[in-house]
């Protein structure tokens, strides 16, 4: 091993790893069972990306309109263009109150209706009567900071159960046995230098997407998928990676967030013409049909030529028809944004907006309790000891092709809350904690040593410029064979040029050179696969929308051949293998007691 490191070790029941929304949850749920939880988190809890989620969580508690658990799992399986997992499916819409309860119980200051309950609004792709509409309000909202109040209670709630938090740590890798159980992990303390061992029982790993695999998305600049990047050098799956997420509103330039909850509070999108574009798409749900399919159908509008602004390149968001008192009370947040990033009084003038890189629907495979899956040749359902990952760094798979809007604070806090519960079943505190393996830990510190001291000859922020563009142009809103696989070749290219990479601050306390490339990493894996995956899925689904593969009753969708989960595989040198696995068909709950008409979520033409 590289020598001049020494280990600083702990030892843990469970190592949750980034302090979001999942990763707080689950922190909180195993420490609230008495398990020695520890939190690993590269920024201040508050500070994770959750705390950008705006709009609102997803969750029938029937305030404001008629609704029922199964109506929102019809919209969920809708929504995933039947690849999500309908046990996972099911999970989610059905412990969404109980989990939404929950947070309310710990002090999320949610906005109030009329009757003192916790306001919900409309969301795209969100309805009533399994699909036939009109939109239900399900949106569960604290203005359009919903993330930010969430975060703020998770954390305080998590202090008080004496989780112990390690900040402004940068978990390097997990530590492997010879035999292949996860056994903890390594960190860096950025502020000291220092590098800490963690053997734990359970990793959790809670660290977000990877948007920053992208030149514009909504994301943080902490999003760079460094879950995804510690699996993948693991010899681990990812799962359904090409499907990556455009939201319909970034604004133009900046790519920072207008919530969905504008459109859903009364806010239209119109074209250069002035049209209202949406309803000649979608006659029902008009502007709040489902994410991918507004992206698409804002992407046509400015291709055929009926974009706004001087290079007609954009489209533009009509809020100024509204309340100022309402956008007052339920958008300031936005309407700050607004202002800020494109200089727009929203009483006044329409907001210019692009769809932009928002969400990763793939990620580390799961079952519904946040359990790794590790696919053998006999069972495509096999946990992966030690190792659970829960919130947009996994893939339970609840989003399928696309996730609607509002079902990622769900996805946080009732994944989170379901790992929690099952670590308290697996997870025995009695138990010895593992003695990390030595051949694991040195692979590891040989690693971050080799980066430290990288003397190539291209900088890291180049580097992840190529890497963002060739990503923007051809992993994009549509995509076809041609721009797929020119983006395997040019994200294999970059993925060489790894070797050459230059280092210049060789230091160990706050080294952001260090810490960037070490993220570019991690978002290469991502990358890469996500490439490899689109241009391997020969059909059009949810978010991966094929101009090659368009035509036929579902619209390009080929249920028969590819309705199964990516797996892809990322080698040191860059090669990906990729496999597949089956989409779980079966719901938990009969139709007989109470579960979802089988009848009702049978794949069909996806129409809003
Ligand atoms: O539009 C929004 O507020 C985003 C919500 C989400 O992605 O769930």
């Amino acid at each position: 091993m590289a020598k001049m490191y020494e280990f600083i070790d702990h030892s843990h029941d469970v190592v949750v790893v980034g302090a979001g929304g999942a990763g707080l949850r689950a922190t909180l749920g195993m420490a609230e069972q008495g398990l020695r939880t520890a939190c690993i988190t590269k920024v201040f809890p508050t500070r994770s990306h959750t705390v950008a989620a705006q709009g609102g969580i997803a969750a029938s508690l029937v305030n404001m309109t008629p609704d029922s658990w199964q109506w929102h799992m019809y919209d969920t399986v809708k929504g995933s263009d039947w690849l999500g997992d309908t046990d996972a499916m099911e999970y989610l819409a059905r412990e969404a109150p109980k989990a939404v309860y929950e947070l309310e119980h710990y002090g999320v200051p949610f906005s109030r209706n009329e009757e003192g309950k916790i306001y919900q609004r409309p969301f795209g792709g969100h309805m009533q009567n399994f699909g036939d509409g009109p939109p239900v309000q399900r949106t569960c909202a604290a203005a359009d900071r919903t993330g930010h109040a969430i975060l703020h209670t998770l954390y305080g709630q998590s202090l008080k159960h004496n989780a112990e938090f390690y900040i402004e740590y940068f978990a390097l890798d997990l530590i492997m046995s010879e035999d292949g159980v996860c056994q903890g992990v390594i960190a860096w303390n950025l502020d000291d230098g220092t590098i800490h061992r963690f053997a734990a029982k359970m990793v959790v790993l809670a660290t977000g997407g990877y948007g920053r695999a992208y030149f514009s998305c909504t994301s943080a600049h902490t999003c760079t998928g460094d879950g995804g990047g510690m699996v993948a050098r693991a010899g681990l799956p990812l799962q359904d990676m090409e499907f990556v997420q455009f939201h319909p509103t970034g604004i133009y330039g900046s790519g920072c967030l207008i919530t969905e909850g504008a459109r859903g509070e009364g806010g239209y999108l119109v074209n250069s013409e002035g049209e209202r574009f949406m309803e000649r798409y979608a006659p029902s749900a008009k502007d709040l049909a489902s994410r991918d399919v507004v992206s698409r159908c804002m992407t046509l509008e400015i291709r055929e030529g009926r974009g706004v602004g001087k290079n007609k390149d954009h489209i533009f968001l009509h809020l100024d028809h509204l309340d100022p008192a309402l956008l007052a009370e339920r958008l300031p947040g936005i309407s700050e944004s607004a202002k800020i990033f494109a200089g727009v009084d929203v009483t006044k003038e329409p907001i210019p907006v692009l769809p932009t890189v928002h969400y990763n629907m793939g990620g580390i495979p799961t079952n519904y309790w946040g359990e790794v899956l590790n696919a053998d040749g006999t069972n495509p359902n096999r946990i992966q000891p030690g190792l659970m990952a829960v919130g947009e760094a996994g893939c339970a798979s609840v989003h399928g092709a696309n996730r609607l809007g509002s079902n990622s604070l769900t996805d946080l806090v009732v994944f989170g809350r379901a790992a929690a519960i099952r670590a308290g079943q697996v997870v025995d505190p009695k138990e010895a904690i593992p003695t990390p393996n030595a051949a694991s830990c040195e692979k590891i510190m040989d690693r971050f040593d080799r980066l430290r001291h990288a003397s190539g000859a291209i900088p890291t922020a180049d580097l992840r410029d190529k890497m963002q563009r060739a990503m923007q142009e051809d992993a994009a809103v549509f995509r076809t064979q041609e721009s797929l696989e020119q983006g395997c070749r040019r994200l294999s290219q970059i993925w060489g040029e790894l070797k050459d990479l230059k280092v210049t601050d060789r230091s160990m306390i706050w080294n952001s050179d260090l810490v960037e490339t070490l993220e570019l990493e991690n978002l290469m894996a991502n990358a890469i696969t996500t490439v490899y995956g689109a241009e391997a899925r020969k059909e059009s689904r949810g978010a991966h929308a094929r101009e090659d593969y368009k035509d036929g009753p579902l619209g390009g969708r080929d249920d028969e051949n590819w309705r199964k989960h990516t797996l892809a595989r990322v080698s040191e040198a860059g090669e990906v293998t990729l496999d597949y696995r089956p989409v779980i068909t079966e719901p938990l709950t009969p139709y007989e007691q109470g579960g979802i008409d089988p009848k009702k979520i049978a794949p069909k033409a996806r129409v809003y």
